[in-house]
């Protein structure tokens, strides 16, 4: 029996678009702050078949095809076929779709090769946790992680590298929970849309390489400003190139745009923030630790805003001993 812990992360220069499907390959590489405050704790123990229970419930065929997709690699590189019981808590202190799939797939893909007896280093773990889901690859280091787009067909050179550990940049993500609905469309299915019908997406992957080169330099130099900048291009690209899809659809809610435009508006005036936004409504704040409780303050207290959690850099995967 193996426990393993992983944290959330939100990236910066966006994952959006699979150049392969099946070993989920992006078409262009991604840069991610990992949170701490978010995480997953997953147990994994051997049993007679697979089994899932997630915050004490017991999960249907569709959630559970998932987690034995990721099992069956384990089993394949261990030679078991003994089958896995899961059960996964997630630490997020609302349900406001934050329960985040990078977190999950990133802790199960520790637990279970460990359960099946591999030792697999950080880079093994990051590409076993890709193939659960893409964010998942970033999600096994902490600090501020780089997943490589990679070259080759195997996925082989495609992992999460660590750029600079929790302890270099004294930063903070609000996360804005919004008043609003589950999101409507899956990220996996939004992705394919747009590559495939947004001639916006092409704009998207021309620009990528260059955003990911400009995010990690301003990390290194500690640059707010300059990271600023990126972060909301990357975003907001990629949210216009699901504007302009077929039929289109977008997470943007009224709310995540006044929260955009009270952030720009605040920033003008010298408290700087900067947003980003993932496949779902709740905007999300980069900032100063010494300007996040004013900032947190100012967001809680606009309409639709429901709570602001606040986030510094977070630790890569660990392990509790049972
Ligand atoms: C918008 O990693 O959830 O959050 O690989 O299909 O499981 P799958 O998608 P997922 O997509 C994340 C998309 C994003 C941007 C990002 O995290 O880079």
């Amino acid at each position: 029996m193996t426990t393993a812990r992983a944290h959330a992360n939100i990236a910066l220069v966006k994952y959006w678009g699979k150049r392969d499907e099946k070993l989920f390959l992006p078409t262009n590489g991604s840069l991610s702050m990992t949170l701490d405050g978010l995480y997953t704790t997953t147990t994994v123990e051997l049993a007679e078949r697979d089994e899932l229970v997630l915050n004490g419930e017991t999960q249907g065929p569709e959630a559970l095809g998932k987690v034995t997709r990721l099992l069956d690699l384990v089993r394949a590189m261990a030679g078991s076929k003994a089958g896995a019981r899961v059960t996964s808590i997630n630490q997020v202190p609302t349900a406001a779709g934050l329960a985040s799939s990078a977190s999950a797939f990133a802790a199960l893909a520790g637990a279970a090769s460990k359960a099946y007896g591999l030792a697999l280093d950080d880079v093994a773990l990051s590409r076993l946790a890709r193939q659960g889901s893409g964010s998942a690859s970033r999600s096994i280091f902490g600090g501020f992680v780089e997943w490589r787009r990679g070259e080759r067909a195997d996925g082989l050179d495609s992992h999460g590298v660590p750029v600079v550990p929790q302890s270099h940049w004294d930063v903070r993500m609000l996360v804005t929970v919004l008043e609003t609905a589950p999101k409507s469309v899956s990220s996996r299915v939004g992705m394919r849309r747009t590559m495939d019908t947004s001639p916006y997406y092409p704009g998207w992957i021309a620009s990528a390489a260059a955003d990911l080169v400009e995010a990690r330099e301003a990390v290194l130099a500690r640059d707010l400003a300059g990271l600023g900048a990126v972060m909301e291009s990357s975003a907001l690209k990629m949210h216009a190139s699901m504007l302009a899809a077929r039929p289109p659809f977008t997470y943007l809610q009224p709310a995540s745009l006044a929260v955009i435009q009270a952030v720009w508006a605040w920033r003008a005036e010298g408290l700087a923030g900067f947003v980003t936004m993932d496949a779902g409504p709740n905007v999300k704040v980069l900032c100063a630790a010494t300007d996040a409780e004013e900032l947190a303050a100012r967001l809680g207290a606009l309409p639709g805003v429901e709570e602001v959690l606040v986030c510094g850099p977070g630790p890569g995967l660990s392990y509790e001993v049972s």
